[in-house]
């Protein structure tokens, strides 16, 4: 059988666009409930999940990201594709280019951020060597290339915990510590995909250079628009992806 595959859209991708016999299914769980759209892609069976809602109605720190990981665990999906729009804190990160993150480093505050909180599931201590999957993020570069879609293959992402965008001060420190890009909702996506054994990688758009280092203050709606310019190469990314898997 060929491997189930999961996208979960971030901001701007809230349509399961390329899926062809799509029916749309709620499932509750132990942590809540998760919408999602089922349907086919060359044959794969594929999970479409919008982070936010259908209509960008959920903010970062309010996403139930322990319901949408359990459900995609329920459904037996194996590969999980995220798509993320951040700021830019690398000044070789322009706005339109995409991230290939490999690393990140958390600073959100008030989430609950594992399955593992004793109890039955007991004590355990998840390895964060690679939280996100070398092999996805392979085959994403190797997509990428086949399509002359310009990719940087690693990157640092910063979750904070938003809504608020970053303070200048708090971008010159993200900085310091080694922080490329800069998103509101990697974590504790990442963490839960592996504690949950699924293969996970986030495809970065960067849509902004961050607070202080842009020369304008920043809004929701600049965000949307970089997304909306490079909806169509990000989907063509998806879909190559998703056909090598
Ligand atoms: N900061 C945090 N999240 C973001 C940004 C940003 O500058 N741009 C897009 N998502």
């Amino acid at each position: 059988m060929a491997p189930k595959v999961a996208v979960i859209g971030g901001t701007g991708v809230y349509n399961p666009d390329i899926l062809t016999d799509v029916r749309e299914e709620i499932i509750n769980n132990d942590y809540g409930q998760a919408k999602v759209a089922l349907g086919t892609y060359l044959g794969k069976e594929i999970v479409f999940l919008a982070r936010h809602g259908a209509t960008h109605s959920v903010p970062p720190h309010l996403v139930n990201y322990r319901a949408n990981i359990w459900a995609l665990k329920e459904l037996e999906v194996e590969y999980v594709l995220a798509t993320a729009a951040v700021g830019s804190l690398n000044e070789g990160m322009a706005p339109g280019s995409f991230v290939l993150v490999d690393q990140f480093l958390d600073f959100t505050k008030n989430r609950p951020a594992t399955f593992f909180d004793g109890g039955e599931l007991g004590v355990t201590h998840t390895d964060m060597t690679h939280p996100y999957s070398p092999q996805l993020r392979k085959i994403l570069g190797q997509a990428a290339e086949s399509l002359d879609i310009t990719v940087h293959l690693s990157g640092t992402y910063v979750c904070t915990e938003g809504p608020r965008f970053e303070t200048p001060a708090e971008i010159r420190m993200y900085k310091i510590l080694g922080g490329d890009v800069v998103g509101m909702t990697s974590v504790p996506e990442v963490v839960l995909a592996r504690e949950a054994g699924l293969s996970y990688a986030t495809v970065c758009m960067v849509t902004n250079f961050a607070a202080g280092i842009s020369p304008i203050e920043l809004t929701h709606e600049e965000v949307l628009e970089v997304m909306a310019k490079n909806k169509e190469n990000l989907t063509n990314l998806l879909m190559e992806t998703i056909k090598m898997i």
